[in-house]
């Protein structure tokens, strides 16, 4: 190595750490029964070099190091990867406290879409806030997240539904860091509520499709009664094939109507929700390739039964986990929040819950070889503690975060 190469080395050593917690393995995605294994190391190090981990293990094991290093104190903290929400709708202009009201005095979430109201209220306050407006407010989500130990996430289009409000989205996604989904198939705009659906369709894969297909790395659609049926979304979701977008989808969140079949046939990254999943579904998923995300955060706020995670995990499917971080149906963006509902409300294990949203959650992304675990060759994207890594999902709402590293540089600290 020359002089300067040697001088180019960006190193940050994290030493004494009380635990290091990763899921087991190399192997992506994880089922069945590896979904609960952890590597867990205690009195460790970790070593980042260029914003990839160099080095793991236990603090006897380290050698001495020449040349510069920074070194970061790990005393009385655990450290486990970086969490990587794949499933967020973050860039999102204004509220909806005023309808979070209107629920909490009985309204349904599916009466107030349907008087114009929910995610098309979104969609007003979206349009209007123009790009610098949306960047500002995806910053401001951002930040939120980070604190929350989330060091990648994924966010959706999908309240703009016109063109130039869509690829603003994934624009200010893409510049933001995150890994942008095009969403195009939320909702039917007001402008087309008298064509309708189909209408609406012809538009958005004439008009935006080709432009959002160089901004997205993946497309969606909800599939919904209210929303686009199974012949819609396939319409849909085979365009945004064609034209290079991994697929995902919304679906089964109130009823179960072709989703989980849809996405198993055309190969989809994932099917996301499930609250209304029966065992046909769950065998379905089983014996596939999708990624099953449940989003209990959604599910809590809106009063649904909760997803089976339990049954796809026993049964041999791919699960996920994510937040759904979205000013209506799920306004958390803490993926320990979600850690702790998979326990408590989904019956997975912290090991599980972990893992679900880190190997797993990367896989969805496409990322599984970089992301997701501390292994030398990885990024360097860390959450250290200041308790047990498992207080990630037993302290409901508790604030261990106290670093987050991304890339091996500091990004936040409390
Ligand atoms: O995943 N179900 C559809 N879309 C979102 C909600 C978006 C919103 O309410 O603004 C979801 O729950
Ligand atoms: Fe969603």
């Amino acid at each position: 190595m020359s002089r300067d190469d040697a001088t180019a080395l960006r190193r940050l050593l994290i030493r004494d750490l009380a635990q290091v917690a990763t899921p087991a393995g190399v192997s992506a995605p994880l089922r069945g029964a590896a979904l609960a294994r952890i590597d867990l190391v205690a009195d460790a190090y970790v070593l980042c070099e260029n914003g990839r981990i160099s080095g793991v293990g236990p603090m006897r094991h380290l050698g001495s190091i020449d040349g510069e290093v920074e070194e970061l104190d790990g005393r009385g903290l655990s450290a486990v990867p970086g969490l990587v929400d794949c499933h967020t709708h973050a860039c999102f202009a204004g509220d909806r406290v005023d309808e979070f009201s209107l629920r909490a005095g009985g309204a349904t979430y599916e009466e107030l879409h349907a008087r114009g109201g929910g995610i098309l209220s979104t969609v007003r306050a979206t349009r209007e806030a123009g790009e610098e407006g949306l960047a500002a407010a995806l910053a401001r989500h951002q930040g939120w997240m980070l604190r929350a130990g989330t060091t990648t996430f994924e966010a959706k289009s999908g309240y703009g539904l016109d063109r130039d409000t869509e690829l603003a989205q994934l624009r200010v996604i893409a510049a933001a860091g995150g890994v942008p989904t095009w969403l195009g198939a939320h909702a039917v705009p007001p402008e087309f509520a008298d064509a309708g659906a189909d209408a609406y369709l012809d538009f958005a894969l004439r008009e935006v499709l080709p432009d959002a297909a160089g901004l997205a790395e993946a497309a969606d659609v909800f599939l919904e009664a209210g929303a686009f049926d199974a012949a819609q979304a396939r319409r849909y979701l085979e365009a945004c094939r064609d034209a290079g977008l991994a697929l995902r989808l919304h679906a089964d969140q109130f009823t179960e109507a072709g989703g989980i079949a849809l996405a198993v046939e055309l190969g989809a990254r994932s099917v996301d929700h499930l609250e209304a999943t029966g065992e046909a579904g769950v065998r379905a998923l089983a014996g596939s390739g999708v990624t099953a995300v449940v989003l209990p955060i959604a599910a809590l706020t809106l009063g649904r039964p909760m997803p089976p995670a339990r049954a796809l995990v026993d049964a041999g499917a791919v699960v996920a986990l994510a937040t759904d971080f979205n000013p209506g149906s799920a306004f958390c963006e803490s993926l320990p929040i979600a850690m702790s509902l998979a326990c408590t409300q989904l019956s997975l294990s912290p090991a599980e819950a972990l893992a679900a949203c880190t190997v797993n959650a990367a896989h969805v992304l496409g990322r599984a070889g970089m992301l997701g675990r501390l292994e030398p060759g990885f990024a360097a994207d860390l959450v250290l503690l200041d308790a047990d890594w498992r207080y990630l999902a037993y302290h409901l709402g508790g604030e261990h975060v106290a670093v987050v590293v991304k890339e091996g540089e500091v990004v936040w600290e409390r």
